[in-house]
């Protein structure tokens, strides 16, 4: 172990247990030898939105907004820099007929050598530029006559040139791509692109692009590699895919089409961000969704990080809190075929229609698709004679594929006891439940499934995020708080793992400057990114799932909040640990004897991480991105007791090596 972190888990630990102020109670037991469940390797999972600039201006790591002109402003993010300024040196023009998907280019005329005349791009937020840092400019452009050249310079925040470039152009009546490779000689965190014409002549751009190299995997166009390596850290057992809401639109115009979404990126035709004019205190009208993160692009993620891909489609209806359309019920056919399609995308031959585009995008092999959800948080009758039809349709083609059905917005109520009830009775496969609600909430329902039908439809625990506020408010934080109220909900979903088979936190990311909803478990500003503290609950539980569930007992039951304690344990059967996880609740430190019966242990040694802090307003940031993160020690097991002390407001995950 790190002696550095072993020395600091002791420092910590000393702080917080002054023997005369600790709680004593009744011993804890954990029934090693006794399996109640598997843990499927789904269990833990992420559940990703374009929210928050969650993917353009966030995961996707293209730096250009804007990039193909399709925005409602065709010129949002551009502004033109011209000296003397002349009427129609920058048209935007429409070739609505010949290209629907993405009809907007701009014509630049420069009538004279000596006039000045460029385009200078803002980025999403500002550009984060790093110093020493190849990136990647592109262009698609025609030029009939010779006469322009482009240069483009990289702007750092005070206006400075830190990276310039020649991009080399052919003429020629058809569209071809320019593309130039340059490094920056200094890091900018809110930088900007000049793109720059010489010359005299006129000439045509769409798709102008600014990548960085260092992206995820190295992929050109690809992801931001910090942020994905947070995800990949979790080990998730499955992405959720594209959302949340997004996948409903506003109205059906604006639904999540996956079939848009593919293919080469210049075809894959823009639509305005759901989240772009959602709430009124917080409006992002510069948000769009172009798309150049798609479902190939998905499930590529999923596969790179080893998460089963779950990808939510629409079920027909658009978002019950706006428009509320539906499909007529005899128009429904052209969703499901979306829901057949997509199979056939992701695990089709590739001499199929849809498994050939797979092949011919770069992945030959299946994506190895198992279940999907229909609908996202929608409910009513409408939401059932819908859903039926999609179950009646992709069952009996794929009777073993899964589905993923909503149980609406909220975990109880009318709408919720409705949904319930119908689904149960369709047999769906897995039910998603939703709760955003106050740290007392999340505490009290630590119990929740403890009674629920083990026979009929899995859970889906598919967003969940204690608030610190109330639900929408822009004053929720994400603290010591939130994340202790979760993870010891999170003991009752592993508790209970043989009816909860998936569940993840919702939203994921947010960035700093561009956000509409929190709390998110990742944030983000252009260069940087960090876990909050309820980012390392999830980890924790999910880099420690186990495979069996075993009875983990304060007096003969459940620990659920006796002494302010929850607790739940695992095996690995793989590893060959026993893994328990222990959060105490309570403002006071708690010594635990916990016993552990019905194993042989292969050494008395057990690594212990704890996760706590000052004050439950304890907070992770761009500075301390690990003020509250677990630390890690080291304790030993007494015969077979394990002495455990337990912080005020603290989670602790043991690992104890057994046969
Ligand atoms: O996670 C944010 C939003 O919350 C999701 O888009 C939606 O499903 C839920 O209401």
């Amino acid at each position: 172990m790190n002696k550095k972190r072993l020395i600091a888990g002791i420092a910590v630990a000393a702080l917080f247990f002054p023997r005369e102020v600790m709680a004593q109670s009744g011993d804890m037991t954990v029934q090693a030898g006794k399996i109640v469940a598997a843990v499927q390797p789904t269990m833990w999972g992420v559940f990703f939105e374009d929210i928050n600039l969650g993917a353009d201006g966030g995961i996707y790591a293209e730096l250009v907004k804007n990039r193909s002109f399709e925005f409602r402003r065709p010129l949002m993010g551009w502004e033109v820099q011209q000296n003397p300024a002349r009427e129609g040196s920058v048209l935007v023009l429409n070739r609505q007929e010949q290209q629907a998907a993405n009809p907007r280019f701009v014509r630049i005329d420069k009538q004279t050598e000596q006039e000045k005349l460029g385009l200078t791009n803002e980025g999403f937020r500002g550009m984060g530029i790093k110093k020493g840092l190849p990136y990647d400019f592109s262009v698609m452009y025609r030029q009939p006559a010779a006469g322009l050249s482009i240069r483009v310079e990289l702007v750092s925040t005070a206006g400075k040139t830190i990276g310039t470039a020649s991009a080399p152009l052919k003429t020629g009546s058809n569209w071809q791509k320019a593309e130039v490779s340059f490094t920056s000689t200094d890091t900018a965190w809110r930088g900007k692109l000049n793109i720059w014409f010489e010359g005299k002549g006129s000439i045509d751009l769409d798709m102008i692009s600014l990548f960085p190299t260092d992206t995820w995997k190295g992929r050109k166009g690809g992801m931001r590699a910090d942020m994905i390596q947070l995800l990949a850290d979790m080990k998730p057992g499955f992405i959720r895919f594209p959302g949340g809401c997004i996948v409903e639109g506003d109205d059906l115009s604006v639904r999540y089409q996956w079939k848009k979404t593919i293919g080469p990126v210049e075809n894959r035709q823009l639509i305005v961000n759901r989240w772009n004019s959602e709430f009124a205190h917080r409006p992002t009208p510069d948000y769009y969704q172009t798309f150049g993160l798609g479902f190939f692009e998905y499930f590529q993620l999923a596969e790179d990080i080893g998460a089963a891909p779950l990808p939510i489609l629409n079920c027909g209806m658009a978002c019950q809190f706006n428009t509320a359309e539906v499909v007529p019920l005899d128009q429904l056919d052209p969703y499901i075929q979306d829901a057949l399609d997509l199979i056939e995308f992701a695990n089709g031959d590739t001499s199929g229609k849809w498994g050939s585009v797979r092949a011919k995008m770069g992945h030959p092999a299946p994506f190895n698709l198992k279940m999907m959800g229909v609908g996202n948080e929608n409910w009513g009758p409408q939401y059932i004679e819908r859903l039926a039809l999609f179950q009646q349709a992709i069952k009996s083609k794929y009777p073993d594929f899964k589905l993923v059905a909503s149980a609406g917005t909220n975990p109880d109520g009318d709408r919720f006891n409705y949904l319930d009830t119908a689904l149960r009775r369709m047999k769906v496969d897995y039910i998603d439940e939703h709760y955003y609600s106050k740290p007392s909430w999340f505490l009290d329902n630590a119990g929740r499934y403890d009674n629920y039908d083990r026979n009929g439809a899995k859970i889906f625990a598919g967003e969940y995020a204690a608030q610190s506020d109330r639900v929408v408010s822009v004053n929720n934080r994400n603290n010591l708080r939130t994340a202790i109220s979760e993870a010891a909900f999170m003991t009752g979903l592993e508790r209970n793992a043989g009816v909860v088979e998936m569940a993840s936190y919702a939203p994921l990311f947010a960035h700093t400057d561009g956000w509409q909803w929190t709390p998110d478990l990742i944030w983000v500003n252009n260069l940087q990114s960090y876990g909050t503290p309820d980012y390392y609950v999830q980890k924790m539980f999910s880099v420690n799932k186990g495979t069996h569930v075993v009875p983990m007992l304060m007096n003969g039951n459940a620990v659920k909040g006796q002494d302010s304690l929850y607790a739940s344990a695992v095996l690995d059967k793989g590893q060959k640990l026993l893994i328990l996880k222990v959060v105490n609740a309570g403002s006071k430190p708690v010594k635990k004897s916990i016993n552990i019966d019905g194993v042989k242990l292969r050494a008395s040694a057990v690594s212990v991480a704890t996760l706590q802090g000052q004050s439950l307003k304890d907070e992770n940031s761009f500075s301390t991105p690990a003020a509250v993160a677990p630390v890690a020690f080291s304790v030993k097991l007494k015969a077979k007791k394990l002495e455990a002390v337990l912080p005020p407001n603290s989670f602790t995950v043991y690992k104890i090596n057994v046969e």
